[in-house]
């Protein structure tokens, strides 16, 4: 049997605050190779799911296993070099920094991870020579963008920077937090063609959460996250009502 690349079981979560939303899951497995897709409307706690899954939050209850290292054992420190080495993250809104350029956002990856850069020297003779040919196969590698800035660049531009800075130095785990809101239809299933070549070519496991119900066939398995009452959300196996 494969090793799962993540598994959690009986999570509970709280938000600390008056609105009382809570979020539950009991189970989840996700292993290499698989593209998972997570459906649910806004404010439906798709970013507070992943952001427990990648141990930036932690649960009241119930446990995360990262390639078999149980989240809830070790402490903020040792969460953030798992992240760095294992999990690949496009952020809602990027977090690229706006004055680097393209090749710059990538390659901070491998000043957070030696992991990544070992893995990305494995690919190229050095590490911004793999930034490029990720970036390429983004359709990014144009020499006219790679001299900007990445705020003088378009959105979509962006996150395709922001795909290759997930990408480089091959995590196990890709994790997407609405990837694609604000591409057209034609160029949104581009991108997501694009996302599964590359994590497949890498093994890389792909958790990719939204709201928009019609990406889910696109996907292996599908989830939704489904509220039980007003304030309380679980995530459960059936697929995104279309
Ligand atoms: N930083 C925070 N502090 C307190 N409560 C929060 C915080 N972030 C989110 N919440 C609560 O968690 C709920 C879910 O928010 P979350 O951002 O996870 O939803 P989402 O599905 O990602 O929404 P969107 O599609 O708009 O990005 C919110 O309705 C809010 O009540
Ligand atoms: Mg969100």
């Amino acid at each position: 049997m494969v090793a799962p690349v993540i598994q959690v079981e009986s999570l509970t979560y709280q938000w600390a605050n008056d609105s009382g939303f809570g979020l539950q899951v009991e189970q989840l497995d996700l292993v290499s190779n698989e593209c998972l897709f997570i459906h649910g409307p806004s404010g439906s706690g798709k970013t507070t799911l992943l952001s427990l899954l990648v141990g930036i939050l932690r649960p009241q209850q119930g446990h995360i296993r990262l390639l078999g290292q149980s989240l809830g054992q070790v402490g903020a420190g040792r969460r953030d070099h798992l992240r760095a080495d294992h999990i690949g993250m496009i952020f809602q809104q990027f977090n690229l920094i706006p004055y680097l350029t393209p090749v710059e956002n990538v390659l901070l990856t491998c000043q957070f991870s030696a992991l990544r850069r070992q893995r990305a020297l494995a690919k190229s003779s050095s590490v911004a020579e793999e930034a490029v040919r990720l970036l390429s196969h983004l359709d990014m590698a144009d020499p006219r963008w790679l001299k900007l800035p990445v705020h003088q660049l378009s959105v979509g531009q962006q996150q395709r920077i922001a795909v290759a800075r997930a990408l480089m130095g091959s995590p196990e785990l890709v994790v997407a937090d609405e990837p694609t809101s604000s591409l057209d239809s034609e160029r949104r299933e581009q991108f997501i063609d694009l996302l599964f070549n590359e994590c497949k070519a890498s093994g890389a496991a792909l958790l990719f959460v939204s709201h928009d119900a019609q990406l889910a066939d696109l996907f292996d398995r599908q989830m939704t996250l489904q509220y039980q009452d007003s304030a309380r959300v679980a995530l459960t196996e059936q697929g995104p009502a279309l």
